[in-house]
């Protein structure tokens, strides 16, 4: 035997080469199907969307940017909501979309309701409604006074 001459068999090498050919595909075909099982998993299955702390979504709103008598309009839970304040010590924390036809209403501080502009209904301060055509009261979210501030919390 010669010096540099391939001492393996044709067959050794072909078994070599269809043997990686192969390790190959099954790896490219798994990396694949991971990657198509993975979304549609998540699709299925989701995930269990944690707050930090592990606690419900909650807001915090200055006190002082609501007087008494006051409402403040927020993004809560990504809807439209409003904080109310009818005293020094009571707050109400409420969805501004309207259980009719689902408008965003509006607050009238001199009567302290909350009135829809499409067709008229009006809410108190907690919610409950006082007229129009409104089939039930706002959804309300806990809310309290810690401090200097106003916590609004999912329900
Ligand atoms: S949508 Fe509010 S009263 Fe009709």
């Amino acid at each position: 035997m010669s010096v540099g001459e391939n001492t393996e068999s044709p067959s050794s090498n072909e078994d070599t080469r269809r043997w990686f050919l192969n390790a190959m595909i099954s790896f490219f075909g798994a990396v694949t199907a991971l990657g198509v099982a993975y979304p549609v998993g998540m699709y299925l299955w989701p995930r269990e969307r944690k707050v930090k702390g592990g606690g419900k979504r909650s807001m915090k709103i200055p006190l002082n940017d609501i007087h008494v008598g006051g409402a403040k309009f927020i993004r809560f839970l990504n809807k439209p909501t409003v904080v109310l304040r009818p005293s020094e010590t009571q707050v109400s924390a409420l969805s501004a979309i309207c259980t009719h036809l689902g408008c965003v209403v509006k607050f009238k501080e001199a009567s302290g309701e909350l009135q829809c502009p499409c067709h008229g209904g009006r809410f108190d301060s907690s919610g409950k409604v006082l007229g129009g055509p409104p089939p039930a009261p706002l959804v309300s979210f806990p809310v309290r006074i810690d401090g200097e501030y106003i916590v609004v919390e999912e329900a």
